[in-house]
């Protein structure tokens, strides 16, 4: 087990979460405003559970964490972080199954990666970025304390359209202020 929250399990995929990972990214609200289209198949979803598994949370690349409900083992999504090669600096993205929205485990296992990212693995930066049209990811930057750096304008043509994107950046010294 990589991180433990009141509620949540983070840790590696496995190969048996490739169907629930093909369930949740089929949902066409899940997938609006992400890079795949739905529906995610089965042998697609297997591919990116295997290279998830491949990965190494504390080297450079991306690496996802699985979200599990501690209550039922349930997956209800994930966590991505994109480490970059200078081990100080992060991208971070994340998703979750719709069941499982509006209950705060987005903001429950986000923050315990960021905490993760800024104590143990000493980043000193980590971004985010989403459609600007994504307001639940906007909202979800903001509540965990992220600034609002910029808007990209037309910056991405994906699902048949040019979109706006949100740039999100946090700070280890704003992260660890209160210490
Ligand atoms: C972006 C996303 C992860 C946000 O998830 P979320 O569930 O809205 O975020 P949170 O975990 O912060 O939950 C907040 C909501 O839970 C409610 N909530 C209920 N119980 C709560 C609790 N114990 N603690 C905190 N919030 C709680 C809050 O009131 C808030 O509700 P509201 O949205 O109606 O105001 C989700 O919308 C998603 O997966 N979208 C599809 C994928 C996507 O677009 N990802 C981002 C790509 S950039």
């Amino acid at each position: 087990m990589l991180i433990t929250t009141d509620r949540l399990l983070l840790r590696r995929f496995r190969a048996s979460d490739a169907p629930v990972l093909a369930g949740y990214r089929s949902d066409p609200e899940v997938a609006r405003y992400q890079s795949w289209d739905a529906p995610f198949p089965l042998l697609r979803a297997e591919t990116a559970v295997a290279n998830f598994m491949a990965s190494d949370p504390d080297k450079p690349g991306w690496f996802q964490y699985a979200i599990e409900r501690i209550a039922d083992k349930a997956l209800i999504g994930d966590v991505a972080v994109h480490l970059h090669e200078n081990l100080m600096q992060a991208e971070i993205g994340f998703t979750l199954a719709t069941a499982f929205q509006r209950q705060g485990y987005a903001f429950e296992a986000v923050h315990a990666v960021l905490d993760r990212l800024f104590r143990l693995q000493g980043l000193h930066k980590v971004a985010g970025e989403c459609d600007a049209r994504n307001l639940r990811s906007a909202g979800l930057l903001e509540r965990l304390g992220f600034t609002r750096e910029g808007r990209l304008r037309q910056q991405t043509f994906i699902k048949g359209e040019w979109t706006d994107d949100l740039i999100y950046g946090l700070l280890a010294g704003e992260w660890l202020k209160d210490e």
